[in-house]
């Protein structure tokens, strides 16, 4: 019994990560170690002598169970230690002045589609991401009974009872901008109005907070004709190729009539995403020639004026563009996801000098 405490202690002592120990109690202690072993030869014995025997194979058992697990937390500090010696970070240095921050990947994209829809003769609008429920779904034919209020799972702000001011909600789309814009400027306008929405929804591909553009076009004669080239000038810039197909799926909104969903042509070969060939569509925007209630809404005369509109989800396309996977990852604010994934801050993208370098 001693020669087999002095081995296995020994060996304990000299093991040098987990597996090793783990090989160790095995031999030992284990159902067909050597100390189960040596208490099947219990039966072997006079009563006195197991009277002896007995206990002290239990102290052994015992004893090599506590070395074990000494051992074991041990191993662990030291793990522990090693890696506060190596992992540290000196956050009292100073910045380096080379690389001070970089652009977020929504904060490039919407750069890169605004030089583009400049560069056709949009203009920029914004609107509140605070907004009554009028300009969220009543003035763009979303009435209170309409099924679209309850699937865009809004959030409601909080009202004390006995207030009576209008409901507010946070946006659940960018296409109440077009409200606000309309009334703004009133017609001609051709406006695009990026900004972040809100919706009550989490996966990887749903964050509660997520970005789109809208676009807007009204003057006298505009057709879908006009709202499927522009589409097509901006994907082809957007995605920096040359030629694209895109799909334009006949589909539903209230503030559109008629209405289009858009796909774009994509591979998915070797489990990376190419635009502009394959066999696979994927769906980037809704769209549609604008509902002449909408445009009434808008304090515009919808006998003598229509256009188009489209919305467009911005976090999609940088994913697209940029190959992100999960959506998740972009508010999640990781530095070195944001090093990998981030653009030059003064690098302004245009399209003559290139979008995205
Ligand atoms: N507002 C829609 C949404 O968030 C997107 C959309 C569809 C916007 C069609 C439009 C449009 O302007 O014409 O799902």
């Amino acid at each position: 019994m001693d020669d087999l405490k002095a081995k296995y202690l020994g060996q304990i002592a000299d093991a040098g990560d987990e597996a090793a120990l783990e090989a160790i109690r095995v031999a030992a202690v284990g159902k067909k170690g050597e100390v189960a072993l040596k208490m099947r030869e219990l039966g072997k014995m006079t009563p006195e002598e197991r009277q002896v025997a007995g206990p002290a194979l239990n102290a052994l058992k015992d004893e090599i169970n506590s070395a074990l697990s000494a051992k074991k937390a041990a191993l662990a500090d030291a793990a522990l230690d090693e890696r506060l010696r190596t992992e540290w970070l000196d956050v009292t240095l100073p910045v380096r002045p080379s690389r001070q921050g970089s652009l977020h990947p929504i904060s490039q994209a919407s750069e890169e589609l605004t030089a583009i829809f400049a560069e056709m003769g949009f203009a920029v609008a914004e609107g509140p991401r605070i907004e009554t429920d009028w300009y969220n779904f009543d003035a763009l034919n979303i009435p209170g009974h309409h099924p679209a209020r309850a699937e865009m799972d809004t959030f409601y702000m909080h009202r004390d009872e006995g207030d009576n001011r209008p409901p507010h909600v946070l946006r659940t789309h960018t296409s109440p901008v077009q409200i606000r814009s309309m009334e703004k400027t009133g017609a001609p306008i051709r406006v695009i109005c990026p900004g972040g929405v809100y919706r009550a929804d989490y996966d990887q591909t749903h964050t509660p907070m997520f970005h789109q553009v809208e676009g807007l076009a009204i003057d006298k004669d505009i057709s879908m004709a006009n709202l499927k080239w522009v589409l097509e000038e901006f994907v082809k810039a957007f995605f920096e190729v040359d030629g694209v197909d895109l799909r334009f799926r006949a589909s539903h909104f209230p503030f559109t009539e008629p209405s289009a969903e858009v796909d774009i042509r994509c591979s998915w070969e070797g489990g990376t995403l190419k635009i502009g060939e394959g066999d696979d569509w994927l769906e980037i925007l809704g769209s549609g020639m604008v509902h002449p209630k909408v445009i009434a809404a808008g304090g515009i005369d919808p006998d003598e004026y229509q256009g188009f509109a489209f919305g467009m989800g911005i976090d999609r396309i940088a994913m697209l563009k940029y190959g992100i996977p999960d959506l998740r990852a972009f508010f999640e604010s990781d530095l070195r996801w944001l090093r990998h994934y981030g653009f030059a801050a003064l690098d302004m993208p245009n399209l003559h000098g290139g979008l995205s370098r």
